[in-house]
């Protein structure tokens, strides 16, 4: 089961001072899915957005929401991602002790639901729980902050997440340090879907967003 190729801007990286615009402009770049990144300044050393900020976006762009909850406790407030308007929702696995009940919660709000792991965390913590997931979220640095390197140790843990996936329909995202140069070693041992924030945010507006944009496709084969 080979997935599409998906590029997902992370809008951490992007002017927040006019983030309507910021999410309607990379989508008409070329964005395959909009990356949300959600901190608590507990599970994660930093402080985004909720989801008021993502209801307020929802209407500026048809692309899929994808969001990614560095927020521990996550159960109380799937509800309102959910109802913010978010397709997938990730929760990281050492966000709490009910992994599998948060899964559970996600897919019966009718979203896909996503796992996340930090760099330490192996993929066995996934044993008993790959039949629930439509995404594992592979961090290719440690959550918190964009504009971090690639840690090239994540590329055999990608491998390894692909062979564990199997042929299953489930989509294997990297999050962290993507731009043309290290995108091809995240697809190469098996990704499908590449977040990036300030690879592709560095510009400023749809024609540089669709350079990079472009580059990332490249760089893949694509
Ligand atoms: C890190 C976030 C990432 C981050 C990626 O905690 O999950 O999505 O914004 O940013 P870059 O692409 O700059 O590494
Ligand atoms: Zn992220």
């Amino acid at each position: 089961m080979s997935l599409p190729l998906r590029i997902a801007p992370s809008i951490l990286a992007a002017n927040f001072a006019k983030l309507g615009q910021e999410v309607a402009d990379v989508t008409a770049a070329g964005a395959d899915w909009i990356h949300l990144d959600v901190m608590d300044g507990h599970f994660v050393p930093n402080i985004s957005y909720g989801p008021d900020v993502i209801k307020a976006l929802r209407p500026h762009t048809d692309a899929i929401f994808d969001c990614h909850l560095m927020i521990a406790p996550a159960d109380p407030y799937l509800e309102a991602f959910a109802k913010a308007g978010c397709d997938i929702i990730t929760v990281h696995a050492e966000a709490g002790p009910h992994l599998h009940r948060s899964l559970q919660s996600i897919r019966a709000m009718g979203r896909k639901a996503g796992v996340s792991l930090n760099p330490a965390t192996p993929l066995s913590v996934l044993e008993h729980v790959i039949g629930d997931i439509d995404l594992l979220l592979i961090m290719s640095v440690n959550p918190g902050f964009g504009g971090q390197k690639y840690i090239p140790a994540m590329t055999d843990k990608i491998r390894a997440a692909r062979a564990l996936i199997g042929d299953r329909p489930i989509e294997l995202e990297v999050d962290g340090g993507i731009t043309p140069e290290t995108a091809p070693l995240a697809v190469n041992a098996g990704a499908n879907a590449l977040v990036a924030g300030s690879a592709i945010f560095k510009g400023d507006g749809v024609e540089d967003y669709r350079k990079t944009i472009s580059l990332l496709r490249q760089s893949v084969g694509a």
